[in-house]
């Protein structure tokens, strides 16, 4: 039996909130409603690697000039970039022929129009179908679902980003408060080549959940040596939006934070002059934007089709100051605090499977961060 709403229900109240069941975080078909809801009609970072042969360039460079078309593949559905013939809008489509389903584009290619491979069929730069050889003169054609579907898409900071919901919150809204908090910084744009993608244990939920949850890291983290260490946990701040969470905390060192000239005026400490050591966005429904004084390192936690306790990790990083990148470790490390998230999630894989998982609840206080996101999984999925 399917999961109901009901078995599902997170009450608005964290004080009378349950969390999602256990078994939303190991049944495929619950993951297959995700992947038709909450993936559907978020914003959706683009792998850089896979499916595009091996051109190396980032996808914003292959994609540059006026009429390339690029195929990209999101959680297993096939779609490509265009850049525009005539202007120089770069739009998304299903990599699909809208007349017997072959796929349009098979490498990059150039030009003013795309001719399907299959049977001739052939469209504009814009998505809209010119011609087929033995259509002409039908009734009735073409009708609008034979040309493709412009999928809404987005460029930030030399990434790519797409959405499958054409009425989705646009992408400038939805990342407003990040905008905003970032005006005053200088962007990274310095790719850095550590670019990774790993398999790890855990349904992507577990990943999310466990980002925004401050509570472990006295715990899990602990000191020496720790992130609890670095930071001074008391003043850890959780700022919710509609589609996104900041979460920012204090250095236990100046020299470990932010310039404050480089943040808005509510992260300033006039009085003890502490400084920021960290801008941890979280995007809805499974990004995350980490901004430290060295740069940017862009989590991604990618459900695998069909593979609910599986999560694909991206990791990319960008560097503003790559001298203060390669002290990092100095400060914290990293390596070591995602070792022990890697391991707890491990460990809650084992624990939701034990038949003795009970819903759990949160504490008000410390867990206003997972019960925004068990909340909000539970309402995009169920309507
Ligand atoms: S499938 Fe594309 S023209 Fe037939
Ligand atoms: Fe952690």
């Amino acid at each position: 039996m399917p999961l109901t709403a009901a078995q599902c229900h997170v009450d608005d109240d964290i004080r009378r909130a349950e969390t999602l069941p256990a078994r939303a975080f190991i049944d495929p078909e619950f993951l297959d409603r995700e992947l038709e809801t909450v993936f559907r009609t978020s914003w959706q970072l683009l792998p850089e690697s896979g499916a595009r042969g091996d051109d190396p360039r980032p996808l914003e460079e292959q994609t540059a000039s006026r009429g390339t078309r690029v195929p990209v593949s999101l959680l297993g559905r096939p779609l490509f970039l265009q850049r525009g013939w005539d202007d120089d809008t770069l739009r998304a489509f299903p990599n699909t022929c809208t007349h017997a389903w072959f796929p349009l584009v098979l490498g990059a290619s150039r030009g003013p129009t795309l001719v399907c491979g299959q049977h001739g069929r052939r469209f504009d730069c814009t998505g809209r179908f010119v011609s087929q050889p033995g259509f002409a003169g039908l009734e009735g054609f073409p009708r609008d679902c034979d040309h493709l579907t412009s999928l809404q898409v987005a460029a930030w900071r030399r990434m790519m980003f797409v959405n499958l919901d054409p009425a989705a919150r646009s992408f400038t809204d939805t990342w407003s408060e990040i905008e905003a908090s970032l005006a005053q910084m200088p962007a990274p744009t310095d790719r850095l080549p550590s670019e990774e993608v790993r398999e790890i244990a855990g349904n992507w939920k577990q990943h999310a959940w466990n980002y925004l949850d401050r509570f472990h890291i006295g715990y899990i983290h602990r000191p020496p040596g720790g992130l609890a260490d670095a930071i001074d946990l008391g003043s850890y701040t959780t700022e919710r939006y509609a589609d996104s969470v900041l979460q920012w905390v204090y250095a236990a060192r100046p020299e470990d934070g932010f310039d404050p000239a480089w943040l808005p005026e509510r992260f300033h400490d006039p009085h003890k002059g502490r400084r920021v050591f960290a801008l941890w966005w979280f995007v809805w429904p499974n990004l995350t934007l980490n901004f430290y004084p060295w740069g940017l390192s862009v989590n991604v936690y990618q459900p695998i089709p069909g593979r609910p306790d599986a999560t694909r990790f991206l990791w990319y990083q960008w560097a503003i100051d790559r001298e203060k990148h390669a002290q990092r470790d100095k400060r914290w490390l990293s390596s070591q605090v995602d070792a022990e998230d890697v391991d707890a999630l491990a460990q809650v894989s084992r624990g939701l499977r034990s038949g003795f998982a009970p819903r759990g609840r949160f504490a008000p206080d410390d867990e206003h961060g997972p019960h925004w996101f068990h909340h909000k999984v539970a309402r995009t999925v169920f309507g």
